[in-house]
């Protein structure tokens, strides 16, 4: 193999292993979600059912990118539902999750990494 080929796969093989940590299993975004409590009530694979067989008590965070990817403002949107909670009565995910509303979080996470957490979770699934 000439060095020029042996270069393009080191290259290759680089980009392969950061597009794997930029996805579901980023080390650095599993802690933070972790240690804030998020995955308490959240889990990152669509699919899982909660607990005792319920529906889960808040939306796959993979089923929250495929809700908002690529919509204008979704970024901001949910970074503000993460620290400020969403309301009962007018619940997002009515009927597909056990929660009726997400408590704020404002308590347990910064708002830069909640903004931080929410660019991960729209990326999921990609
Ligand atoms: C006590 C349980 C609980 C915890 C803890 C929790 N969530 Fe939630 N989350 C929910 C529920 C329930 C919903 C669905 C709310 C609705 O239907 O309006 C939700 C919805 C969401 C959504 C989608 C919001 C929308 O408007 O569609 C995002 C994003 C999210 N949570 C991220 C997080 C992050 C990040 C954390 C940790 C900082 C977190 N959640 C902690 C229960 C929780």
């Amino acid at each position: 193999m000439n060095v020029v080929a042996k270069i393009l796969l080191a290259g290759s093989a680089v980009a392969l292993s950061s597009m794997a940590v930029a996805s579901e299993n980023d080390p650095a975004m599993l802690k933070l979600a972790s240690t804030s409590g998020c995955l308490t009530c959240h889990s990152i694979e669509s699919g899982k059912p909660g607990p005792k067989g319920m529906a889960p008590i808040g939306p796959a965070w993979q089923d929250v990118a495929k809700q908002y990817r690529g919509k204008p403002g979704a970024q901001d949107f949910l970074t503000r539902v993460v620290l400020e909670g969403s309301s009962p009565y007018s619940s997002h995910w009515k009927g597909k999750v056990s929660g009726l509303s997400m408590p704020p979080n404002a308590v347990a996470i910064k708002e830069t990494d909640a903004r931080l957490l929410v660019s991960w979770i729209l990326s999921l699934g990609e």
